[in-house]
């Protein structure tokens, strides 16, 4: 099948190593047969590299609605900052081509209702390429949790600090604008971790949260801008299964940045990406993980979208990472920003079905301000 990339910035070339380790699997894949950024030169630079990678050099394009017209797509991988991620997405299912988005599914959550309405409005495929439940991994860590390796789950921790030196995230300053990202780090970092969260224990009940933008003002030394998006936020909440979470991430962290994540059961603990620990001490390393639990799955997690991808449209497959998984990992993020917004605990089902949305609203008109 034919795909195109909308989008030709930090993350895309990640993705044409997901479809290299792909063909070299031997395994069916799309051909990256267009890619299209609104920065011709960024573009044609990057079809110089998939030639690299896959061999073949792209189509290159400025305007995606052209390139939707010309060329024969299949799908598309959305690859753009979140303001746009819904009516770029509607465009594509109105071109009849189907849509793996980028995480988070949309910059909030009725915009990411819209989007799974719309896919099923044009009888499209809408995927998430949300890579912390793609690849063996991580499929690894959630299969052998729900088989009881840590026994129940009842606490999650998980803290995020990163120094930027008042800088931008992936020197990217649209990520610290809530009418471009939606939120601040919460949101662009936040919703892997909630959707980690999810997919291991079970949705969300309930958030609360203090959010703060501690830095005023952030610099490349040729651009200065007055972020939006919260560089602060500090998060507990509840799992609908009873458990715990203490969830927290920061772009304003200085001299020293911190990252742990611990998945506590009543058997032992879970540190992803590392080891699993059980009380009489013993170590269960992620290889072994993968050979017992994920030894069918593409290790990398963008490989693994492409054939969730591929899956979705041929085999008509549930994905892993469904446009409704990558709704609820947002409903989290959103409770969160509400709560600190209004100053109570949300339930996420008040976020995801439109009842609570102070904070949305804020972006609504930044967005609105923004045109
Ligand atoms: N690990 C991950 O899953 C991961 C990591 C990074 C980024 N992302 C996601 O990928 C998306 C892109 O992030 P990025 O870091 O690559 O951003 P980026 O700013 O580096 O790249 C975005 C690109 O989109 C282009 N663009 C903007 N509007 C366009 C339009 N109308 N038509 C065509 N191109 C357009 C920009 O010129 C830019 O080159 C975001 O949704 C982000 O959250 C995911």
């Amino acid at each position: 099948m034919q795909l195109g990339f909308i989008g030709c910035g930090v993350i895309s070339t990640e993705h044409v190593e997901g479809l290299a380790e792909l063909k070299s699997s031997g395994l069916e894949t799309f051909e990256l047969s267009a890619v299209c950024d609104i920065q011709f030169e960024r573009a044609a630079n990057f079809a110089l590299e998939v030639e690299k990678r896959l061999g073949k050099r792209p189509a290159v394009y400025s305007d995606y609605r052209v390139m939707l017209e010309i060329e024969q797509l299949d799908a598309v991988s959305i690859l753009v900052n979140h303001d746009l991620h819904h009516s770029v997405a509607e465009d594509c299912f109105a071109a009849g081509v189907n849509v793996q988005m980028q995480k988070p599914l949309a910059i909030s959550p009725s915009f990411g209702q819209k989007m799974i309405s719309d896919a099923k409005k044009y009888n499209r495929v809408l995927t998430v390429s949300e890579p912390s439940v793609l690849g063996a991994a991580n499929v690894a860590m959630v299969n052998a949790v729900k088989d009881g390796i840590i026994g129940s789950v009842f606490l999650i921790m998980d803290y995020a600090t990163v120094s930027l030196n008042r800088g931008f995230f992936a020197g990217t300053p649209w990520r610290h604008m809530k009418g471009k990202a939606g939120a601040g780090w919460i949101n662009d970092h936040g919703v892997h971790r909630t959707h980690f969260f999810t997919e291991i224990n079970g949705a969300i009940d309930e958030v609360f949260a203090y959010t703060e933008i501690f830095e005023k003002e952030l610099s490349n030394g040729e651009l200065t801008i007055k972020p939006t998006g919260e560089d602060t936020a500090v998060t507990v909440f509840k799992f609908n299964n009873g458990g715990l979470g203490h969830w927290m991430c920061a772009t304003s962290a200085h001299g020293e940045r911190t990252g742990g994540v611990w998945i506590y059961g009543n058997k032992g603990c879970l540190r992803p990406g590392q080891h699993v620990t059980l009380d009489d001490g013993r170590r269960i390393l992620i290889p072994e993980l993968i050979e017992k639990y994920a030894s069918d799955i593409i290790k990398h997690p963008f490989g693994h979208s492409y054939v969730e991808l591929w899956d979705a449209i041929v085999k008509n497959k549930t994905p892993i990472s469904s446009a409704q998984r990558g709704l609820e990992a947002l409903g989290v993020v959103f409770a969160a920003l509400e709560s600190a917004t209004i100053g109570q605990p949300v339930k996420v089902n008040d976020i995801l079905n439109g009842k609570k949305h102070k904070y949305e609203d804020t972006v609504f008109d930044e967005m609105e301000s923004n045109k």
